[in-house]
């Protein structure tokens, strides 16, 4: 794939889906207290993430820190719709892509992705560009989802069973992401899962497509999912989980 197909197609792709992100993407507090507390970040920290989208996870990072806070994504309506919050003030938002992270060297305390590394065509570029823009001592964190994940997640996986073949196909396994992470010469590697169980009320993120594994699959799978959901939902809440593998590494002081 060229450069420019990458670009054409992550441009379409989640420019058509930033509405349904802004209103059903929601931050995991377990994934944000970790980056908080493992990434160190305090007033003084400069932060980037990659593939921000419309910025739950950087917006709530500087209003609970005040740390200099950069977005970066390719999509400009994800962008717009993180401007357009006005909890994000101050937050620089740019367009770009993970294989070019157009900063100077050593700039940033903590770089990480959120849901992102299974859409970056270029991923070892990606982790040499994170090592080279971290101060010595700084941090990347990678926000994924594991083989075991993506099998398990309730409901995406539990409702909409051909989501795992699907996602099992696109994402980079934990394995590669290791790998990768070394190669591009992080230390101190460690991986922890982050587990947050929750109740679900409501079915609006699912039935508008939120996640995009579900614009994957087929017409048919998604509606029978989706009434499998709506029906268990009138008796009541369910209990869920959501589960994230996040991938620390540390480049050497
Ligand atoms: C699933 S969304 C995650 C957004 C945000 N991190 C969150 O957790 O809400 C994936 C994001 O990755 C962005 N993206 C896709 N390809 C990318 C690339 N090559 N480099 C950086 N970001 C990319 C998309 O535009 C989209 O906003």
């Amino acid at each position: 794939m060229t450069n420019q197909e990458e670009n054409q197609r992550s441009r379409q792709d989640f420019n058509t889906f930033a509405d349904e992100y802004a209103q059903f993407r929601k931050i995991d507090p377990p994934v944000l207290e970790d980056l908080l507390v493992r990434g160190n970040i305090n007033a003084e920290s400069v932060v980037l993430e990659v593939g921000c989208g419309t910025g739950n996870y950087l917006t709530e990072i500087s209003a609970r820190t005040h740390a200099a806070c950069y977005g970066l994504d390719p999509a400009e309506k994800m962008l717009s719709q993180a401007r357009a919050n006005l909890r994000a003030n101050g937050i620089q938002w740019l367009m770009g892509y993970a294989r070019h992270l157009d900063f100077p060297d050593e700039m940033f305390d903590l770089v990480y992705t959120v849901d992102v590394s299974h859409h970056i065509q270029h991923r070892l570029t990606y982790f040499q560009e994170a090592m080279r823009v971290l101060k010595p001592g700084g941090k990347v964190c990678t926000v994924t989802d594991s083989e075991w994940i993506i099998s398990h997640r309730e409901p995406l996986a539990t409702y909409f069973p051909e989501t795992i073949a699907v996602n099992l196909a696109r994402y980079p396994t934990t394995h590669e992401l290791l790998e990768e992470t070394a190669a591009a010469g992080f230390v101190n590697i460690v991986e922890k899962m982050a587990e947050y169980p929750y109740m679900l009320y409501d079915p609006a993120g699912y039935r508008n497509k939120a996640y995009s594994s579900l614009h994957l699959i087929d017409e048919a799978a998604w509606r029978r999912g989706l009434a499998r959901l709506e029906a268990d939902l009138q008796n009541g809440p369910l209990l869920c989980h959501s589960y994230y593998l996040m991938i620390w590494g540390e480049k050497a002081a």
